[in-house]
């Protein structure tokens, strides 16, 4: 497989979200990302896209094991009772027997299912061969830990949530760390928000590179997973050009002091953020 810098869990870390992306958007998104050389994709059953992502990873011609595909259950399908069946929907609507990682989309079951619940559907979906990961997304530090309690050590492979200049969240970062859980950082450009950040735009002029692949720079500096989106062929390959991209210790101290806790996702069914 290609070099994207894969982490121990296999997860290449960087790939191209869908966030927002409907229809030929979508298509065309996902078709340019893989064709300029990306391999792993974010998609999610709410996002309502995973046909279309589905049908630019057959046309793509790539042979599935060098793809990493991640999707997401959405909070109304966390229930013993639709859990599995809304994966199957999933990998139909993908056409794959199989996704790389499965995530639970929120900690926020619609009718107050328990964790419990919904942890149990997202091992067994594992162990029926539908995921080859299992983790979780916009999980707090309480919740890391309700969650390790439940599963065990070392069965919850990622959390993704939002991580970027202006949020830096490091107190889940360093919960995750203590078990072992790989972060994905959501929204790294903050939806555009810091690629106009003056301090960021400095370090870019002095490397001579965009504030995007500065910013990815940054997160992959940290040992995030980032999944930058992007409509533009120009742009996915930019941010594909950030792995080569070194930052120096005083570029990211100045990109760490840059925390505001500017958060951009934050519906009201969101848990009690740390
Ligand atoms: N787990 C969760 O709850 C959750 C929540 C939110 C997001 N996510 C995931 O995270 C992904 C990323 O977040 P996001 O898409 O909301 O926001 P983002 O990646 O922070 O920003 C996307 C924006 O950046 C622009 N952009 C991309 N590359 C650029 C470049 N090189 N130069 C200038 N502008 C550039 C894009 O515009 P163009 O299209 O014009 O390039 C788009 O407007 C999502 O797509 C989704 O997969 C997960």
């Amino acid at each position: 497989m290609p070099e994207l810098q894969k982490t121990e869990l296999n997860i290449p870390k960087l790939g191209v979200g869908t966030f927002r992306l409907q229809d030929d958007e979508a298509y065309n998104s996902v078709a340019m990302a893989l064709d300029v050389g990306f391999f792993h994709v974010d998609t999610a059953q709410i996002y309502g896209n995973e046909a279309a992502v589905g049908r630019a990873l057959k046309d793509s011609g790539l042979a599935r094991e060098n793809l990493f595909i991640t999707t997401k259950v959405w909070n109304e399908n966390l229930n013993k009772a639709k859990f599995v069946e809304s994966v199957r929907e999933s990998l139909r609507k993908l056409q794959l027997d199989y996704v790389d990682l499965l995530l639970i989309h929120w900690p926020s079951p619609e009718n107050g299912e328990t964790m419990q619940e919904y942890l149990t559907e997202l091992k067994r979906v594992k162990e029926m061969g539908l995921t080859k990961h299992i983790g979780v997304s916009n999980f707090t530090v309480a919740q890391i830990k309700q969650a390790v309690d439940i599963l065990g050590e070392g069965v919850i492979a990622n959390n993704q949530v939002e991580v970027h200049p202006y949020l830096t969240n490091e107190k889940v970062r360093q919960a995750c760390k203590k078990h072992n859980i790989k972060v994905t950082g959501y929204m790294p450009f903050a939806v555009g928000k810091v690629l106009t950040d003056e301090t960021i735009v400095a370090i870019a002029k002095k490397h001579g590179v965009s504030a995007a692949e500065v910013v990815i720079a940054w997160e992959l500096a940290h040992d995030l997973v980032t999944i930058p989106s992007s409509t533009k062929r120009k742009n996915l390959e930019t941010n594909l050009k950030a792995l080569e991209l070194t930052l120096d210790a005083e570029d990211l101290a100045q990109i760490d002091g840059l925390d505001c806790g500017d958060r951009q996702a934050n519906p009201d069914f969101s848990p009690a953020w740390d």
